[in-house]
């Protein structure tokens, strides 16, 4: 599905985006393998990471190039789109995957660790997106797919810092759909669900908990690889502007914040009217203070 195409895969030292960069070379593509070697926190801990994956393809008969820059750097963006053209002439695909994390109750969380999560995250979706565009633009068709979250698609405690920039990412994703659908770029979503380093931080604190991360495990990387390798092929050129989920064996297509109720006065509104009549008639429509695991409650399958 994928040979002669060039696919960047961001963060694929480990976890989902090795999986990843590893299946879009099984189905033919050349990979620019990028990862700082982080820790779960973001700190740069080895240099090899990205090129032991390289070596992997390379064994298996697959071309790949590794590229060491930080995604939350606009110049290593531009160097990992550069090592794509200098190594294989073309781009076609950039799948936003890396990240980190830095949990911690609102009320706890620092600045810091508020800004490096939106800086890797968000502003690395951004800055890889926006160093692909000049490249997608010039050839008429490029895809752009982001890796969000049901943190926070959802809700998830401790993660205000993460959520946030997950749903950005949603809004980023969206914006860049519209903007660029004039040159065949696609840009879409996926939030997956994948036992890794990042999910074995999970906070175990309760029986229910231990049973879900008993669950999270069964959950292979190697699962969210059919729907980035289809998405980053042609046969997804009408494939724009949505959010999917990967759970092991199912997909799912996840909603968009659309008006779910309205409630109307002729004369207008005050705040007594708005406590008698508008809060009365729309409460019944909120949304529940679920987390992900409220929605996803089933074992995977
Ligand atoms: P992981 O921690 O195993 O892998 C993340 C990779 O990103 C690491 O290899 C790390 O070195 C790299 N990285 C970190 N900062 C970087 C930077 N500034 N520039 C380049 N590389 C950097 O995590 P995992 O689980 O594989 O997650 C991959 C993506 O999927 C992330 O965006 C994560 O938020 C998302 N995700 C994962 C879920 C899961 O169930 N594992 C659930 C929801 C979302």
């Amino acid at each position: 599905m994928l040979d002669g195409k060039v696919v960047l895969v961001t963060g694929a030292g480990g976890g989902i985006g090795k999986a990843l960069a590893l299946g879009a070379a099984k189905a033919g593509a050349s990979v620019v393998v990028n990862d700082l070697g982080a820790t779960l926190t973001g700190d740069r801990q080895t240099g090899s990471a990205a090129q032991a994956v390289v070596d992997e393809i390379l064994a298996m008969g697959g071309a790949a190039v590794a590229n060491g820059d930080s995604v939350a750097d606009p110049d290593g963006a531009e160097a990992m789109v550069q090592a794509a053209m200098d190594t294989f002439g073309r781009l076609d695909a950039c799948v936003n995957n890396a990240g980190i994390l830095r949990d911690g109750f609102f009320h706890k969380m620092s600045f810091e660790d508020f800004e490096s999560v939106i800086r890797v995250h968000l502003f690395g979706a951004f800055n890889v997106s926006k160093a692909a565009s000049p490249v997608f633009r010039a050839q008429e068709s490029g895809s752009l797919i982001h890796m969000t979250s049901t943190s926070g698609l959802i809700g998830n405690l401790a993660q205000a810092n993460y959520s946030a920039a997950k749903l950005g990412i949603v809004a980023l994703s969206k914006s860049i759909a519209l903007d660029l659908a004039r040159w065949n770029v696609r840009s879409n979503c996926i939030a997956p669900f994948a036992w890794s380093r990042m999910t074995s931080n999970i906070k175990v604190d309760s029986p229910e908990q231990e049973a879900r991360v008993a669950k999270l495990r069964e959950m292979k990387p190697e699962k969210i690889a059919p729907l980035v390798n289809f998405l980053a092929g042609d046969a997804s050129r009408d494939v724009t502007g949505q959010i999917f989920s990967v759970r092991n064996n199912e997909i799912f297509l996840m909603n968009q914040i659309r008006p779910i109720r309205s409630v109307h006065r002729g004369e207008g509104w005050t705040e007594e009217t708005v406590a008698s009549h508008g809060m009365p008639a729309l409460k019944g429509s909120f949304t529940p203070m679920d987390v992900s695991a409220d929605i996803f409650p089933w074992d995977p399958v």
